[in-house]
C-alpha cells in the first residue's frame, strides 16, 4: 500500500443479536429436515431471529453504541458511517442515514453498502481509503442483517442457514505498521444467478404476482456456492497474506464469514493453519451475512482471543458472487 498514505485500522468493536432463539430442533416442526441433517451439513445449532418490532437500523445503533463505547468516542467524532446490509429497513433512504439520526452522529456523511455478505469487508476497504488520503477521520462501519424477513420459511434448503444480527466497527488513523496492512476485494457476475433476491427492485417490482410466487424470498444454488466459497476464500487470502508481506503461519486468528462450517474447514485444510486458528461462531448464529465477520471480531476481542500485534485474516465470499480478504496487524 502507499507508504504516503496514513495508517487506518480498527479502534473499536461492537455487536449485537436479538434474544430470540431459533434451534434445529424449532426447525424440525416447521419444515421436512432434521437437527442432525442441520448439524452435520452446515455446523449450525441455532441461530437468531429479530422480534417483529426491530429492523435492521436497530440493530445496528445497539452494535454501534457498543463499538463507540470500547473505542472511548461519542457519536458526534463521526465523520463518515457506512453501513453494510441486504436488508435495509426500506430501500431509501439509506439506512446508515437513519442510523445516523438514531444514533446523533450529526456531522457524519452516511451510506450504506449493498453486496451481500462481503459487504463489511467491502466497507473496511472504503473507509480505508477514505480516512488514509486525511479526508475523513472517524468512521464508523456497522453490518446489519434482519435475513429472517427475506428468507422462505417454507424453504428447508435456504430456511435452516440464516439469522439476525449486527456487527460494528470504528475505523480511525492508527500508528503507522498497525492496522490495515492489506485487502483484495473481488467480484464475478457471470454467476450472479447462483444467490439472489429476484423481486422487489426494478426488474421484477412487488405485485400480487410475485408475492404468490414467493419470489421476495432469497434463492440460492447451494452447491454452486460451496465450491466458489472455498476457492475464493483461499485464493484471496493467499493473495492478501502475500501482499503484507507475510507467511500464512504468521496469522494469529482468521475471522472467515460464517456460512457453512465445511467451507471453513475445507478452507483451513487448503491453507494449511489448524482450524483452532478460526473463530467459529457458526452454531450459535448460523449465517448472519455481512453481520457475520464483525460479530465474530468482536466477540474473539472481548474473550481476549486477539492480543495487541496479532495478525489477522478476514475472508469472505458471498452474493455477486463476491469475495473480499484483509491483513490486519492488531
Ligand atoms: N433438511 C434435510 N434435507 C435437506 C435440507 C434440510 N434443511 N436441505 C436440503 N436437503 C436435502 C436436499 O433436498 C437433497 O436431497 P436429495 O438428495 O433427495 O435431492 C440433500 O439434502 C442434499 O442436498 P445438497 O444441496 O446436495 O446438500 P449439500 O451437502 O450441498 O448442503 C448446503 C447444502 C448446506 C446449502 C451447502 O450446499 C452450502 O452450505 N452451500 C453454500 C451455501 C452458502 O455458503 N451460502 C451463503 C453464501 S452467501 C451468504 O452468506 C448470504
Amino acid at each position: 500500500m502507499n507508504s504516503r498514505l496514513r495508517s487506518v485500522g480498527i479502534i473499536g468493536t461492537g455487536s449485537f443479536v436479538p434474544e430470540k432463539v431459533l434451534t434445529n430442533f424449532d426447525l424440525e416442526k416447521m419444515v421436512d429436515t432434521s437437527d442432525e441433517w442441520i448439524r452435520t451439513r452446515t455446523g449450525i445449532r441455532e441461530r437468531r431471529i429479530a422480534g417483529a418490532e426491530m429492523a435492521s437500523s436497530d440493530m445496528a445503533l445497539a452494535s454501534a453504541r457498543r463499538a463507540l463505547d470500547s473505542a472511548g468516542m461519542s457519536a458526534t467524532d463521526l465523520d463518515l458511517i457506512i453501513v453494510a446490509t441486504v436488508t435495509p429497513d426500506m430501500l431509501f433512504p439509506c439506512t446508515a442515514s437513519l442510523l445516523q439520526q438514531t444514533l446523533g452522529a450529526g456531522h457524519a456523511v452516511a451510506f450504506d453498502l449493498m453486496v451481500g455478505c462481503t459487504g463489511f469487508v467491502y466497507g473496511l476497504g472504503v473507509a480505508r481509503e477514505m480516512i488514509a488520503t486525511g479526508a475523513y477521520e472517524r468512521a464508523l462501519v456497522v453490518a446489519a442483517e434482519t435475513l429472517s424477513r427475506i428468507t422462505d420459511w417454507q424453504d428447508r434448503r435456504t430456511c435452516v442457514l440464516f439469522g439476525d444480527a449486527a456487527g460494528a466497527a470504528v475505523v480511525a488513523p492508527v500508528e503507522q505498521g498497525r492496522g490495515i496492512l492489506a485487502y483484495s476485494l473481488g467480484n464475478d457476475g457471470t454467476n450472479a444467478d447462483a444467490l439472489k433476491l429476484p423481486a422487489g427492485g426494478s426488474r421484477l417490482p412487488a405485485s400480487a404476482e410475485t408475492v404468490a410466487n414467493r419470489q421476495h424470498y432469497l434463492t440460492m444454488n447451494g452447491q454452486e456456492v460451496f465450491k466458489f466459497a472455498v476457492r475464493a476464500m483461499v485464493e484471496s487470502s493467499e493473495e492478501v497474506v502475500r501482499r503484507a508481506g507475510l507467511a500464512m503461519s504468521d496469522i494469529a486468528m482468521v475471522i472467515p464469514h460464517q456460512a457453512n462450517l465445511r467451507i471453513i474447514e475445507a478452507a483451513a485444510k487448503r491453507m494449511d493453519l489448524p482450524i483452532e486458528r478460526f473463530a467459529c461462531n457458526i452454531d450459535r448464529y448460523g449465517n448472519t451475512s455481512a453481520a457475520t465477520i464483525p460479530l465474530a471480531l468482536d466477540e474473539a476481542v472481548r474473550e481476549g482471543h486477539i492480543r495487541s500485534g496479532d495478525f489477522i485474516l478476514l475472508s469472505v465470499f458471498g452474493a455477486g458472487l463476491a469475495w473480499g480478504s484483509m491483513v490486519l496487524r492488531w
